[in-house]
């Protein structure tokens, strides 16, 4: 059984499973969180999303390794469980493994385990998703081109590949060769043509694949009843989330939205270990929610296109040095003053929280903290705590604005309340101005040195939220988080 180091033993020591979920559109810095966390547990498992997520840990002597396929857990040579939920894609997790091996050096490599009905990827999936995508023309939801979005669709429509199959070459080329089958009129559109997309041949893909399963024979199994008799040994798990609620397949903002589940409840679905199993869930919310793509956003300050076109064209702003340190402080100095406008706003944080993503390096849109989607988000994934995020983003800032009401056709939404999809570009945010705290509170890891003010901010959002705030994220290194009383 794992060992209790700090102050958050006696806190989770009740916990044998711990799920950690994102409250926003991704990117919360829900590796930080599971940094934090991981030395209290044994097992680390997906149970959503695939190559789309990105999380960034460290190794117990500091090196930093980023994880896209395989859980944090490698990191910490804890046991890594791919689930039945996660989607698979063979090339690229042995590239991440070589990859990961090379920043671990002598240190040893956990047991991994892959779910062997796990949805199998091919390089049809990334050519359908572009076929989709320019299919929908203005419609597109703006996808991580990774094939996710086809993977999960397909699996549903029971034609896709899963993991097993990698070891049965005949089995493989049949599922393979319907599946293109069925895609054919999409591959053989103009359309398809006009995109210059190679398309192999199936026997070629399975070649491929078949050339990567001796590699990856090893590591694939019942990753279901391994959970259970690791957990009936009495062994700690901790459920990795990828995305959030707002990009969950039907929670989230649909059509707009990943594929997969991603809120809590997805742990159950996506590793076969029974909910009755579960213990406790940590939602990580960012200060200010961002979001890359397409969709709804009640809170955000600046429209989606502005906001990205800004970090593509001034990415010198965005890397540290004098530009930026002078933007930031003129900038600053105006949101004080009351004179800046969302647009300034949105740049200021954009270029102070360097928000740009991790997998595809896109600019973020950035959004003021909004009340009515964490409230929702909280009655979906039911967390235990909230971790708070990048908190350090609103050092020095006197006041913010704060959304703390949904205003739909003249009537604000009850608590919890959240128009359909559909309807939700029409809602108007309805805001609050909070007092902020002229402290800098970068780097600060001890929740005693937070300054009143700081820490008045933290109490007045779990009244209003409902949830205890146990984590706080004071700034990028890994020690700037704290844990709260
Ligand atoms: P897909 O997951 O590639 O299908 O993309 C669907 C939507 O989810 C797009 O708006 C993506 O930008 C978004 N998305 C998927 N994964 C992440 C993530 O890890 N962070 C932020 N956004 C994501």
């Amino acid at each position: 059984m794992a060992t209790n180091k700090n102050g958050l033993s006696g806190i989770l020591k009740d916990y044998q499973t711990l799920v950690v979920v994102g409250a926003n559109w991704g990117d919360e810095g829900k590796g930080k969180v599971i940094d934090k966390v991981l030395e209290h547990y044994d097992v680390t498992a997906r149970f959503s999303g695939g190559a789309n997520a990105g999380h960034t840990v460290f190794t117990p002597d500091g090196k930093k390794l980023v994880s896209h396929l395989i859980p944090c857990g490698l990191a910490q040579n804890k046991i890594c469980v791919l689930g039945r939920g996660e989607f698979f894609n063979a090339e690229l997790f042995l590239q991440e493994l070589e990859e990961s091996k090379k920043v671990l050096g002598d240190a040893p490599l956990p047991p991994i385990y892959i779910d062997r009905q796990a949805a199998l990827w091919t390089p049809y999936h990334r050519l359908f998703e572009a076929y989709i995508e320019a299919a929908r023309g203005e419609n597109k939801v703006g996808t991580t081109n990774k094939g996710i979005g086809p993977l999960e669709g397909l699996y549903k429509l029971r034609l896709a590949p899963v993991v097993g199959m990698m070891f049965e070459e005949a089995v493989l080329l049949k599922v393979v060769k319907s599946l293109v089958d069925v895609l054919k009129p999409c591959f053989e559109s103009a359309e398809f043509k006009s995109l210059g997309l190679e398309l192999p041949a199936p026997e070629q893909v399975c070649k491929e694949l078949i050339r990567y399963s001796a590699a990856i024979k090893g590591f694939v199994g019942d990753t279901s009843l391994l959970l259970y008799k690791k957990f009936s040994e009495g062994d700690r798990i901790l459920f990795e989330g990828a995305q959030a609620a707002g990009l969950d397949a039907w929670w989230g903002t649909y059509p707009y939205v990943s594929s997969g589940n991603s809120v809590a409840a997805g742990a159950a679905l996506g590793t076969g270990l029974p909910m009755q199993n579960f213990g406790a869930t940590i939602m990580v919310t960012k200060i200010l929610p961002t979001r890359v793509g397409f969709g709804p956003f009640v809170s955000e300050m600046w429209n989606r296109s502005d906001a990205m076109s800004f970090a593509k064209e001034h990415l010198e702003l965005f890397t540290k040095g004098t530009a930026r340190d002078e933007f930031l402080s003129s900038y600053l100095e105006k949101i004080n003053s009351g004179a800046a406008s969302n647009a300034e706003m949105s740049q200021y944080f954009q270029v102070l929280g360097d928000e740009r993503g991790a997998t595809t390096g896109r600019g973020r849109s950035v959004g003021f903290l909004d009340i009515p989607w964490l409230k929702y988000a909280v009655r979906i994934n039911g967390p235990k705590w909230l971790a708070l995020t990048r908190f350090d983003m609103l050092s020095k800032i006197k006041s913010i604005p704060v959304v703390v009401g949904y205003k739909l056709d003249g009537t604000v939404l009850q608590d919890g309340e959240l128009p359909p999809s559909w309807e939700m570009a029409k809602v108007e945010p309805v805001f609050e101005t909070w007092e902020g705290f002229s402290e800098d509170i970068s780097g600060t890891s001890d929740a005693q040195k937070l300054p009143q003010a700081a820490g008045n901010f933290i109490e007045k959002l779990e009244k209003h939220i409902g949830v205890p705030i146990l984590l706080v994220g004071t700034g990028p290194g890994r020690e700037a988080i704290l844990v709260r009383p």
